[in-house]
């Protein structure tokens, strides 16, 4: 049986204490667990750090109006951490929001955002947008057919139109030999923009996202000369430039133990941007949708030991909530782990499980203290994107959520109760 090697992670100090402190908080107004704990705080960083880079490149960041050159724009991605409070203290940032489907849309709506505050991505939007008659919206078309029958309510509805183009830089992670499902060929790219200019729709972005955790720069750089080749093609000047999302979380390792983001240096990104733009005259601003990068760092997922195993040399600790309910992502991904409270000791092969039948709930596995017990809590960090969103309800309810800003902490959402679990069976 191989030995688990201990992960090495790169979280300072403070960020470790900064975690420990509200989840001592919130377990001490509620100690039922699990539960995730979002913080703006993180987010506000990560975006500080981007602009600083992009700033430094020459691009006008918004904090400093820089007359004159190209404003870049982040979007909240919907999807990555689709938390009411997020959203709300999003909006009172004075950003907008990307959504790809009609709940997302709607909870964009519930939240107070004006339709030109709202991008709206994603496949097959012309069996759903047409419900919702909204003057001003961005949209980013994803197909013919789709362009075919919502190009006319884009028209009366003065959408800000875009066409999303899928570059050979976009592909199947798993199988880098299929491409992904998204957009418009080269070719289509270029039809469907001379379309909407010869409809005299307001036709003014050409978007892509490339995929997840992208390891480097060069990566953009290459999908840049394809895109900026179809704007030439179309004769098509974009006035803005949507690269999607696509930067690395931090301080998160690969299963076999590489950082993710070793390779990607923000500085190196904003300098590839500065080029690539130039590609583009005329352009008015860059728009950048990342998901992970901002807010991976902004949650935890806190759960308790429940019961402890011994088997083939192997500890098991059995917790209330592991991969199967909240953390895919552990699948791929390692993410740092710290006890409530500190336990030291000698350490031994452990796994970490959550409470489902499935072998494949397994959160961690890695050396951890013998001393820790049922009752000590685990917290599993950079749980901010991409967990909720892929929570399941198998066996189990939802998970509460708890909140912190500016404002405090606060509960945000309760667990599932039996009742809501079981309730929505109507027929
Ligand atoms: C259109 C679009 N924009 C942005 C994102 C966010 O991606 P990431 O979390 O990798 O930054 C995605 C993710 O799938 C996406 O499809």
């Amino acid at each position: 049986m191989k030995t688990p090697v201990k992960p090495e992670f790169g979280h300072p100090p403070e960020i470790l204490e900064f975690w420990k402190r509200l989840v001592r908080k919130a377990l001490a107004v509620n100690s039922s667990t699990p539960f995730y704990l979002c913080s703006a705080l993180p987010i506000t960083e990560r975006v500080a750090e981007l602009d600083h880079a992009l700033a430094y490149a020459g691009f006008d960041t918004g904090a400093t109006r820089r007359p004159g050159k190209v404003l870049c724009r982040h979007w909240l991605s919907c999807k990555t951490q689709p938390v009411a409070p997020l959203l709300r203290w999003w909006r009172g940032q004075g950003r907008p929001i990307e959504v790809v489907s009609e709940f997302e849309l709607r909870a964009a709506r519930s939240e107070g955002f004006a339709p030109a505050e709202i991008l709206v991505n994603g496949p097959a939007k012309h069996h759903w947008l047409d419900r919702h008659a909204l003057r001003g919206l961005s949209v980013n078309f994803d197909s013919p057919a789709e362009l075919a029958v919502l190009l006319p309510l884009a028209k009366k509805l003065d959408w800000r139109c875009g066409v999303r183009i899928n570059t050979s830089q976009e592909f199947d992670v798993e199988n880098s030999e299929f491409p992904t499902q998204f957009g418009f060929t080269a070719d289509e790219a270029v039809a469907a923009l001379k379309k909407l200019m010869r409809a005299k729709a307001r036709v003014e972005a050409v978007s892509f996202h490339l995929r997840s955790n992208l390891p480097s720069a060069q990566v953009y750089q290459r999908a840049l000369v394809e895109v900026a080749a179809v704007c030439r093609a179309a004769n098509f000047a974009p006035l803005m430039l949507d690269l999607g999302g696509g930067l690395p979380a931090r301080q998160v390792l690969t299963p076999g133990g590489k950082v993710l983001d070793g390779e990607f240096g923000l500085r190196a990104f904003a300098e590839t941007l500065r080029v690539a733009a130039r590609q583009f005259p005329g352009l008015r601003e860059l728009w950048l949708e990342n998901g992970r990068f901002l807010s991976a760092s902004s949650g935890v997922l806190v759960v308790t030991i429940l019961d402890t195993k011994e088997r083939r040399g192997q500890r098991q600790l059995i917790c209330d909530g592991g991969r199967t309910l909240h953390a895919l992502t552990s699948l791929w991904e390692q993410h740092r782990l710290v006890s409530l409270p500190a336990r030291t000791g000698a350490e031994g092969p452990t796994t970490i499980h959550g409470p489902t039948c499935m072998a494949f709930d397994r959160l961690a596995r890695l050396p951890l203290p013998g001393s820790l017990r049922p009752g000590d809590h685990l917290v599993w960090l950079e749980a901010g994107a991409y967990h909720i969103p892929w929570e399941t309800r198998f066996s189990h309810g939802h998970a509460a959520v708890w909140w912190h800003d500016a404002g405090g902490l606060r509960l945000a959402r309760p667990a599932q109760s039996f009742e809501h679990f079981w309730g929505q069976w109507v027929g």
